[in-house]
């Protein structure tokens, strides 16, 4: 099962956060990075990174924009708005080719093994609607919003109109915030 989190990396002092699909393992967590994005380019040299395990809407704003009020644990960032977060040491770096339907990508498979975890002190929301259709438009804003990724046209026309079905459902179901969000991706998009 794939599990939506956050992941937060260090590196020359800047602290970044991004949403990616990671599988748990007992104590190892593995994931699989695009080449390109920042958490990429982070974890080819640094060893150590933390999984947040967020509200819905974190993992929004995380595609978004990297500023949050890092917490640390030895100079691993970790997000304040986590229910947990759990601290790992990159144990195997693998590099693959992968050839999906927006061609050939370069994967850096990267293997985890948990070092610490902390719980904090967040209460979930009830869940509301917009959560998982913000999600849902984050995924296709990464890859919309990637230069790297060629999209042929048509597929381009389906994610354009299902991320516009999401937002107008979002209007009407979802708070301040997530319409916010909501408007800033398809802004950045030019679909607004
Ligand atoms: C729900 C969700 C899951 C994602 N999963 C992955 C993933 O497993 N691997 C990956 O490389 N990118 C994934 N992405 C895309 C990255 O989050 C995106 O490229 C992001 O901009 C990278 O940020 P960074 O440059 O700060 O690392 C995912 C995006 C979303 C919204």
């Amino acid at each position: 099962m794939i599990n939506e989190v956050v992941v937060a990396t260090r590196k020359n002092s800047r602290d970044n956060k991004a949403p990616i699909g990671v599988y748990f393992k007992d104590k190892k967590v593995i994931m699989h990075l695009f080449f390109g994005s920042h958490t990429y380019d982070n974890l080819l040299t640094e060893d150590y990174f933390s999984v947040n395990v967020v509200p819905p809407i974190e993992i929004a704003k995380a595609v978004l924009d990297d500023e949050d009020d890092y917490l640390y644990y030895n100079n691993i960032p970790y997000l304040k708005s986590s229910y947990y977060a759990i601290f790992y040491k990159v144990v195997k770096r693998e590099f693959v080719y992968r050839k999906n339907k927006f061609g050939k990508s370069r994967l850096m498979i990267i293997e985890g093994e948990e070092i610490n975890r902390v719980y904090l002190n967040n209460i979930p929301k009830p869940y509301n609607r917009a959560d998982g259709l913000l999600v849902e438009m984050a995924v296709i804003y990464s890859r919309l919003a990637n230069k790297n990724i060629k999209i042929d046209e048509n597929d381009k026309k389906e994610m354009t109109n299902d991320i516009k079905k999401y937002f107008s459902i979002i209007k009407k179901v979802g708070g301040r915030e997530h319409k916010q969000l909501a408007e800033t991706m398809l802004r950045n998009l030019n679909l607004l």
